[in-house]
């Protein structure tokens, strides 16, 4: 059975979720809910990044010591997934205490083997990035990303991260293990120059909020050596007892990570560097998708302060439709701009008006035509019925490969595209007519847009899990969501319909003065 397991970064507890980490998060459980819709064995993880500077600032600025601000704030993250319906099966945090045990275990290894060492070092660092930069690296004195750096002098320990250059650069080339393609090209870009030796401790008198070295106990691990370790220690890396668990989760190369285009380098030179030392498996891909921008065009995030908050787009159109919107309205990889017209738009188009009318119109004939029960079909079909039913294989087919391909918007448009078709059918053999002239043929069309529906129902649901329960429920389908079920078109008379409101009712933006 072929397996997956993704993961998203584990984020910043210095605030609670935006819309771009709820990005990163819904498209992660999207793709691992249809990965079980294919029959495959699926492990989703996500979390939170607790320890360094960040959050000993913030927790400082609640006046709380850093461990219970943590143990806080990460219930506001749990929570806030669980209202998207995440579905994830590991939510990681960095202090806990087997975490902290395995990666004193992996600095202690590479300590032993010689590729981390000790030196006094003047650099330029970012407090906001915790990184270190180069004088060549800044751009009119600040960090690539906008950052101020201040110029530091202290003794400090560092991973060879030089040594795996060529091998890196030997991975990138060798297959999809960088997607999208352009931005393999730009880490490749970024490999051209020789690569410096990665500074992996901060002294305990600057940070003290880390995970301490085992070889030097003044000095604290720098929180993306700890946090990039997360992935491997949350399916066992290190820790006897869950050594089945690793070798089938990591050693077998099933790893996809998602992670935003902002903490690609890290991603894809530090983590695979850290790996090939360690000797453990690097993983299948690193998918960096782009940012949502908000109004103006800037990166939407929590220091800018324009960032959208998930839970008030679920109050203006409900947590399904907000899921739908995210993977829907972008290409995976692509920025896009987020703003609360744009996703009221795209839900009233597709959702409201395409999918929720297919539904009402055919559930409001059948009940009053049928008795609520879908007609038989008759036993020769028209071509048009027939071409439509035939679509549902090749839809079905492409689903599965967008989805493996790592484009769920693509899954999705030939979704849009089966139910715009439908919508056409119906408009032009008219069903409510038909009732009046020719049972059969209504019975015919009926039948078969309760197919669609059904299809739509099942194939809709890791996208929108509840919206499509309850669809499935008005349709009287009370089976379990296959795809043979979705495929199974003949299965969908003999349902017995129970009308209610509206599944996707229009939404309308009042704007504030
Ligand atoms: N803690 C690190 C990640 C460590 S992973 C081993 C971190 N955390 S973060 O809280 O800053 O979250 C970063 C992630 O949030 C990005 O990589 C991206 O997935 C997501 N996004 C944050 N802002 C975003 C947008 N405006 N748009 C899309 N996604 C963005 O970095």
């Amino acid at each position: 059975m072929p397996k997956t397991y993704f993961t998203t970064p584990i984020y910043y507890v210095n605030d609670l979720p935006h819309i771009g980490h709820a990005y990163t998060t819904v498209v992660a459980d999207v793709l691992a809910r249809y990965h079980r819709l294919f029959g495959d064995e699926v492990l989703l993880l996500t979390g939170v990044d607790e320890h360094g500077q960040k959050v000993q600032q913030a927790a400082e600025k609640k006046g709380l010591d850093p461990q219970k601000y943590c143990d806080e704030i990460q219930l506001g993250w749990r929570t806030i997934w669980e209202e998207l319906q995440i579905q994830y099966d590991i939510f990681f945090r960095t202090t806990d205490a087997f975490h902290k045990k395995a990666v004193q275990a992996a600095l202690q290894f590479l300590w032993d083997k010689g590729d981390i060492y000790c030196k006094d070092y003047e650099g330029l660092y970012s407090v906001s990035e915790e990184i270190f930069y180069t004088e060549k690296d800044l751009v009119d004195g600040k960090t690539p990303q906008g950052n101020d750096v201040i110029s530091i002098k202290e003794k400090n320990y560092f991973f060879k991260m030089s040594n795996y250059q060529d091998k890196i650069i030997e991975a990138l080339n060798a297959g999809n293990f960088v997607l999208p393609e352009y931005r393999k090209n730009e880490v490749l870009g970024f490999l051209k120059k020789p690569l410096n030796d990665l500074c992996i401790s901060r002294p305990k008198a600057r940070l003290s909020w880390g995970i301490e070295l085992p070889f030097d106990k003044d000095f604290v691990t720098y929180v993306w050596f700890d946090a990039l370790l997360n992935y491997a220690t949350g399916v066992g890396y290190q820790q006897k007892e869950r050594s089945a668990d690793f070798e089938k989760w990591w050693q077998s190369r099933s790893v996809v990570h998602l992670i935003g285009k902002d903490i690609l380098t890290t991603h894809a030179v530090y983590w695979p560097a850290m790996l090939m030392a360690l000797g453990i498996e690097i993983p299948k891909s690193i998918f960096a998708h782009g940012w949502w921008l908000a109004a103006g065009g800037e990166k939407m995030s929590k220091s800018k302060g324009n960032s959208v908050r998930p839970l008030d787009m679920k109050n203006l159109v409900g947590v399904d439709p907000l899921r739908y919107f995210l993977v829907r309205e972008v290409t995976l990889g692509n920025d896009a701009s987020f703003s609360p017209d744009l996703v009221v738009n795209r839900v009233n188009a597709e959702l409201a008006n395409n999918l929720g009318n297919l539904l009402s119109r055919a559930t409001n004939l059948i009940d009053k035509n049928f008795s609520s029960i879908v007609p038989e079909y008759p036993e020769n079909l028209s071509t048009e019925t027939k071409s439509l039913l035939d679509a549902l294989p090749k839809t079905s087919k492409e689903i599965e490969e967008q989805v493996r391909a790592l484009a769920p918007q693509n899954a999705l448009q030939a979704i849009v595209n089966l139910l715009n078709d439908t919508n056409k059918y119906i408009g032009d053999r008219a069903p409510w007519k038909q009732v009046k002239t020719d049972l059969s043929a209504a019975a015919e069309t009926l039948a078969t847009s309760l197919a669609i529906l059904k299809f739509a129902g099942i194939y809709l649901s890791p996208v929108m899990p509840e919206k499509m329960n309850r669809l499935l429920s008005t349709i009287g389908f009370t089976g379990e969501k296959t795809i043979q079920e979705a495929l199974n078109w003949k299965k969908s008379s003999s349902l017995k319909i129970t009308k209610g409101d509206p599944l996707f009712p229009r939404v309308e933006l009042i704007e504030k003065d």
